[in-house]
């Protein structure tokens, strides 16, 4: 049980909207998600600043391969240049990048840049930032199941060590806390495959506000209704 007036420590967000962001202002797709980066530099800060633990994107899902070959393209270049211009940003600010999702079907060049800011930052002590890049929930625990079971097959484990905080270990980031809030920008109802395992007992905070517009100020508001909540991870009221 969780008492009301906590921060949460670990924050996940479904950055939604920025497409239509983009078409209500009659500018193309893309515009949506260039300005979305800078909600991304904006709340990363802010939330670093706050001493959060971990702030996890959903910046690329598995199912966004589906879109135009120009969208993706243009997706992988804004990434790479996310990752080479917010390196110096990231060690200033003492934040630790990581990321969760088949890295190596991403683009060789963006494969390449990812590494070297997560190296480059793998001693900062503060937040960590993780980014979900070509990310599927059920993959991840399809991946993790078919590590179990070589492992079971090798006999390197037994089927009764296979408990849910063993099976915790298999999934991409083996030590990440389960997010607190869940936000998710752009107004629908639905987790899209997001961290799946993780978000059991997640408090979800969804607002119709698109990801370009989300700001400093709709993160506040979000904290301030994360923080009226009690939770009670199934339990009764003490
Ligand atoms: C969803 O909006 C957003 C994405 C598929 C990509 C998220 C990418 C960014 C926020 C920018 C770059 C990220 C980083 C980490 C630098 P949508 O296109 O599905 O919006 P729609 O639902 O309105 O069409």
């Amino acid at each position: 049980m969780t008492e009301k007036g906590h921060l949460p420590s670990h924050i996940a967000i479904i950055m939604d909207g920025n497409g239509r962001w983009a078409k209500h202002r009659g500018f193309a797709r893309f515009r949506g998600h260039r300005e979305g980066a800078e909600s991304v530099r904006e709340i990363t800060r802010e939330c670093a600043k706050k001493h959060l633990k971990q702030l996890t994107l959903y910046a690329f899902s598995q199912e966004n391969w589906k879109r135009p070959q120009r969208e993706i393209k243009l997706l992988m270049k804004l990434l790479k240049d996310f990752l080479i211009k917010e390196r110096k940003e990231i060690n200033d600010n003492n934040i630790r990048m990581t990321a969760i999702g088949r890295i190596s079907e991403l683009p060789e060049d963006v494969q390449r840049e990812l590494a070297i800011t997560m190296e480059g930052s793998k001693n900062n002590t503060g937040m960590v930032l993780c980014l979900a890049l070509n990310y599927g929930g059920r993959t991840e625990i399809v991946d993790a199941a078919r590590e179990i079971a070589k492992n079971v097959r090798n006999g390197k484990i037994s089927l009764e060590e296979i408990t849910e905080d063993t099976f915790k270990k298999y999934l991409y980031m083996s030590n990440m806390s389960d997010p607190d809030l869940l936000i998710r920008t752009g107004g629908d109802m639905r987790v899209s495959n997001f961290l799946l395992w993780e978000i059991s007992y997640t408090e979800i905070w969804v607002t119709p506000v698109c990801w370009p517009d989300f700001r400093k100020a709709h993160l506040e508001e979000a904290l301030k209704e994360y923080t009226r909540r009690e939770r009670r991870f199934g339990g009764l009221r003490e």
